[in-house]
């Protein structure tokens, strides 16, 4: 049978409201936390809650489609394979769901041979919807709960913000996260990656206009589809954090560059993320540019 992306797409939108009415009757007092890899590692029960709720739709709706969450994830044993498959971060952002900051949001993507094909991104908080279907486009929709036609909106076709192309990497507004593993290599290279990207130049001006952290990383790739940042980089990230971002990105014209792109095996992928958005005929060295200036921004 052929898939139907666009169904896909409906019922993950539907999912992804039912997901939001979760995260925001959540009594935040009630929230009890407990940690994964470390105390910088949260999880709630709400991201538990949400994603029995989002696995149990969507397998009831899709039976014979594989399931990847977050909070399922077992190191070593869950893989992502070639078959159609669900790839699901029930809140990407515990972070600040836990300290009321509103940048949290549920992450719904589809994948098709490894590769994204469908994207829903949704903050509750701010109700703002981003969603895409690889050939079909993405869109961003503000007070999304309320329209009757949920997942239309805006159409994101970049470049948008600034009002031209990305000129050069000194004017680029840089999403970057810390993550959660601050210990060892991985946290030399983020500390070094920051510096090099704050640092000043030789003649006085500044590597980037500024960096940014939403603390969650589908809604920093969603940012750089809607041409709010220019790049987001980010070492740690897994197959949940970005598959939904990453079909937006694309549908929105933006470009995902990492050390192996589409290769999502946590024990193979280097798991560094770079979007950049918006085609310009200069990209490439900009670009080419900012792996020179972070150096060897890989994470084991
Ligand atoms: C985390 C957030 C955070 C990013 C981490 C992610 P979670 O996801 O996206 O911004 O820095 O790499 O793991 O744990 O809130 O789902």
């Amino acid at each position: 049978d052929s898939i139907n992306l666009q169904e896909i797409h409906d019922t993950l939108v539907a999912v992804a409201f039912e997901a939001g009415r979760m995260i925001l009757a959540a009594n935040p007092s009630d929230i009890s936390t407990g940690t994964k890899m470390n105390s910088a590692d949260i999880v709630t029960e709400t991201d538990q809650a949400v994603e029995r709720m989002v696995s149990s739709r969507l397998r009831a709706a899709y039976p014979s489609f594989s399931f990847v969450g977050e909070e399922t994830y077992i190191p070593g044993t869950t893989t992502i394979t070639p078959a159609p498959t669900f790839i699901v971060d029930p809140i990407d952002g515990t972070t600040n769901f836990v300290h009321g900051f509103p940048h949290a949001c549920i992450s719904l993507g589809f994948a098709l041979d490894r590769r994204p094909a469908v994207g829903v991104v949704y903050n509750p908080f701010l109700d703002v919807l981003y969603t895409g279907i690889r050939g079909g486009g993405s869109y961003m929709q503000r007070n999304a709960s309320l329209s009757k036609e949920k997942g239309q909106g805006e159409r994101l076709k970049l470049p948008l913000a600034g009002g031209g192309p990305l000129a050069d990497l000194s004017s680029a507004l840089v999403a970057v996260e810390w993550g959660s593993q601050r210990e060892g290599e991985n946290f030399e290279i983020k500390a070094r990656v920051f510096r090099k990207l704050t640092a000043r130049k030789e003649d006085g001006g500044s590597m980037v206009h500024s960096l940014r952290s939403l603390g969650s990383a589908a809604l920093n790739i969603c940012a750089t589809a809607a041409g709010q940042v220019d790049m987001y980089w980010e070492g740690g990230c897994y197959a949940w954090d970005v598959a939904a971002g990453w079909c937006i990105l694309n549908e929105a014209g933006g470009r995902m560059v990492s050390g192996n792109p589409g290769e999502w095996d946590p024990a193979l992928d280097s798991r560094v993320y770079l979007a950049v958005r918006g085609a310009s005929s200069g990209q490439e060295e900009i670009v080419e540019e900012f792996w020179k200036v972070i150096g060897d921004g890989r994470m084991e």
